[in-house]
């Protein structure tokens, strides 16, 4: 749909001041959507109140601040999600199953017109507590009444990312390059921005409701390939150090067992090796969103330019 052509939406976003979800929240803006967001702490969302958001508070863990959240909004464009669970109440099933079960309650009450979700790929009933719990999310949404969207990417890379973070600490400062297992298992990056814009045309268009996406970028890279980009535009030579994959799990069991913190846990292990890609040749950025999507080396070079701009701009 043209830009010019689409009607103006109000749209509540959860997860907004997350790492997609500001993009998400950009995005929308840009298209001339009116936003509300659900915050826990509107203290935290400045990026959101500089897109004039309007700032709801509330925690999908409670029911408080949900039904004002979603009062008046056409859509809902619900990206909450953990990774870790923190506490009693920030746990998988609290946040992903019945926290969408929570705003979907919210968003019927209200007539909300479309909910758009965003789960992940490898999401599915027997898998880890995460895989399941985003599996359980979707089932909640495609059993409600409320016509929905549901998107499933695989890795989001992008400058702020925490999966890109973490992978030029490890190139960059060491001077080998940890890899646990023989890092042949294969992802497929997708840009932060690319997964910003289907979400805003998921949220637009009719004709591609009721229905789930799996997201990928262009190229399907093994863990090893996307290390070995990396040194090549920094113009790093690092030698890989294969780790067993054994030898990491007993470490991370004993170190849970004494609950001590681990860079990964055990399930994070699982789904590391798994391999995070759309089945078959097309890509639904391309085909179904119009995009040409974004290659990894190309955010890479848009996040060591954002970096240099930063170097180069600091006071000396
Ligand atoms: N990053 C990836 O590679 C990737 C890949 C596939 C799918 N996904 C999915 O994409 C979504 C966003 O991921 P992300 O990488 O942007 O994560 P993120 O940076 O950690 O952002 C998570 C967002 O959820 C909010 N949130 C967490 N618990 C909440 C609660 N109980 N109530 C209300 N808000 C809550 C956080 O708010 P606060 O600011 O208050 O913490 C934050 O805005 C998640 O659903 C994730 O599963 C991510």
């Amino acid at each position: 749909m043209n830009e010019a052509t689409v009607p103006q939406l109000s749209v509540l976003i959860t997860g907004g001041t997350g790492f997609v979800g500001r993009q998400v929240a950009r995005r929308l803006a840009q298209r001339g959507h009116r936003l509300r967001a659900l915050v826990r702490e509107p203290g935290r969302a400045a990026s959101l109140s500089e897109l004039s958001a309007e700032l709801v508070q509330g925690d999908v863990t409670r029911e408080a601040g949900l039904e004002q959240a979603v009062a008046g909004c056409d859509v809902i464009v619900h990206l909450v999600g953990i990774i870790r669970e923190v506490g009693p109440d920030q746990t998988f099933e609290n946040v992903h199953t019945r926290g969408t079960q929570r705003m979907l309650e919210a968003a019927q009450q209200a007539g909300v017109r479309k909910f758009v979700l965003m789960s992940a790929l490898g999401a599915k009933a027997q898998g880890t507590p995460y895989q399941r719990t985003k599996y359980e999310a979707e089932e909640v949404v495609r059993r409600s009444d409320v016509p929905y969207v549901i998107l499933r990417p695989s890795v989001i890379v992008g400058p702020d990312g925490e999966f890109m973070r973490l992978l030029l600490r490890l190139v960059r400062r060491l001077p080998l390059t940890p890899v646990i297992g023989d890092g042949r298992y294969r992802l497929q990056p997708v840009d932060v921005v690319d997964v910003a814009e289907a979400f805003a045309q998921a949220a637009e268009r009719e004709d591609v409701l009721n229905q789930s996406f799996d997201i990928g970028g262009p190229h399907k890279l093994t863990y090893n390939r996307i290390l070995e980009i990396i040194c090549e535009e920094f113009g790093l030579r690092r030698r890989l150090i294969h780790i067993s994959p054994a030898l990491v799990r007993a470490f991370v069991d004993l170190a849970s067992n004494w609950r001590l913190p681990t860079p990964v846990n055990s399930d994070e292990l699982t789904m590391m090796f798994e391999e995070s890609i759309v089945p078959g040749d097309g890509n639904v950025l391309r085909e179904v969103f119009g995009l040409d999507p974004t290659s990894f080396r190309s955010v890479l070079q848009r996040t060591s330019g954002a970096r240099r701009g930063l170097e180069t701009s600091r006071p000396r």
